[in-house]
């Protein structure tokens, strides 16, 4: 603990030095998330994520969490500097949406308004119409049915069928998952919630159609933050990545926050519930890459312009 004390203290002194600022998402290490809010920096979801990079004045933003958080980051704001503890920290639905394949399936389906969400790479939104994440997807999916049109959803058909069913959109989906709440079970989420039968239930959209059909909420990781917060139970069973429960347990000490089951634990199953690409930022990343300059994003152009296009859309649609 003091060897991790001093590690904190010297990120602490970089980020000022060097006028940084971190901005981190709810999924990655504790002593990262407090990092972040000790040195005027935020922790949040992903939306908001991308609103306070853009929107804040110091030139080099460091982000703790997976690389289209970075790359967004940069499309936004390409003057500044963006720095990420590990470049290596991908996304399963990233991965599973390879650009190429990608144009392939948008050229085969010209009448349709193309909808990714965030958690995709630079060259996917480049191809994109409008860029959402999971706390605005209802509302925009919602606004272009209204307007008549149909949609090419990628890539979480968790996510997209979740949707699908809230708003009936003609939706045409990409087959990817996240790997974290893929694993989420829904058998299993019905023997804990009859040991605690007065629990909320909390679900990222992200999980299968048998997690969610259970919940009392399903939103974005800010959602279901606010909805421990505000919650008049005791307890809560959550079903998405644990990283988030240290936020929960300080904004709501009195509450007893339960992990939603998957099919295996961690000894068995490396990404039950907690992703495994998160888990690579550390201090000692967030320390390295202002120190040697590691880490730094880069988009080049065209592709950075044309996909600042879709994430302005959504960010002038949400402001
Ligand atoms: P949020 O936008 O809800 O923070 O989700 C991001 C993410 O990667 C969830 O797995
Ligand atoms: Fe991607 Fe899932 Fe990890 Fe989020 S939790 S970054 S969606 S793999």
């Amino acid at each position: 603990p003091s060897q991790r004390r001093e590690l904190k203290a010297r990120a602490a002194a970089l980020l000022k030095a060097r006028n940084a600022v971190l901005v981190a998402h709810y999924y990655v290490d504790g002593d990262l998330q407090d990092l972040a809010l000790e040195t005027g920096g935020i922790v949040s979801d992903s939306l908001e994520m991308a609103r306070f990079g853009r929107d804040h004045a110091a030139q080099t933003l460091v982000v703790a969490g997976v690389r289209f958080m970075g790359e967004s980051a940069k499309i936004l704001s390409p003057e500044k500097r963006v720095l990420m503890p590990d470049l290596d920290a991908t996304c399963s639905l990233d991965l599973g949406c390879p650009a190429e394949e990608f144009a392939r399936f948008c050229d085969a389906h010209p009448d349709r308004k193309v909808v990714v969400y965030a958690n995709t790479s630079a060259a996917v939104k480049a191809r994109a119409d409008w860029m959402v994440t999971s706390s605005c997807a209802l509302e925009i999916v919602s606004h272009l049915k209204a307007q008549g049109e149909k949609i090419l959803w990628a890539p979480d058909r968790h996510l997209g069928r979740y949707i699908q069913e809230q708003t009936g959109a003609d939706m045409l989906m990409w087959n990817g998952a996240c790997i974290v709440h893929d694993e989420f079970k829904g058998l299993e989420l019905d023997l804990l919630r009859e040991q605690h039968p007065d629990a909320m239930i909390l679900v990222h959209p992200e999980s299968p159609k048998s997690v969610v059909d259970k919940a009392h909420v399903v939103g974005s990781t800010s959602a279901l933050i606010k909805a421990v917060v505000e919650g008049q139970a005791h307890e809560y069973i959550v079903a998405t990545d644990n990283g988030i429960l240290h936020r929960m347990r300080q904004l709501a000490p009195g509450k007893v926050l339960i992990e939603a089951p998957t099919a295996g634990n961690s000894a068995t199953c490396k990404s039950c519930a907690h992703c495994p690409w998160m888990a690579m930022n550390g201090l000692q990343g967030v320390v390295d890459c202002l120190e040697q300059g590691l880490g730094e994003i880069q988009v080049e152009e065209p592709v950075r312009a044309q996909a600042k296009a879709c994430i302005d859309r959504m960010l002038d649609f949400t402001a």
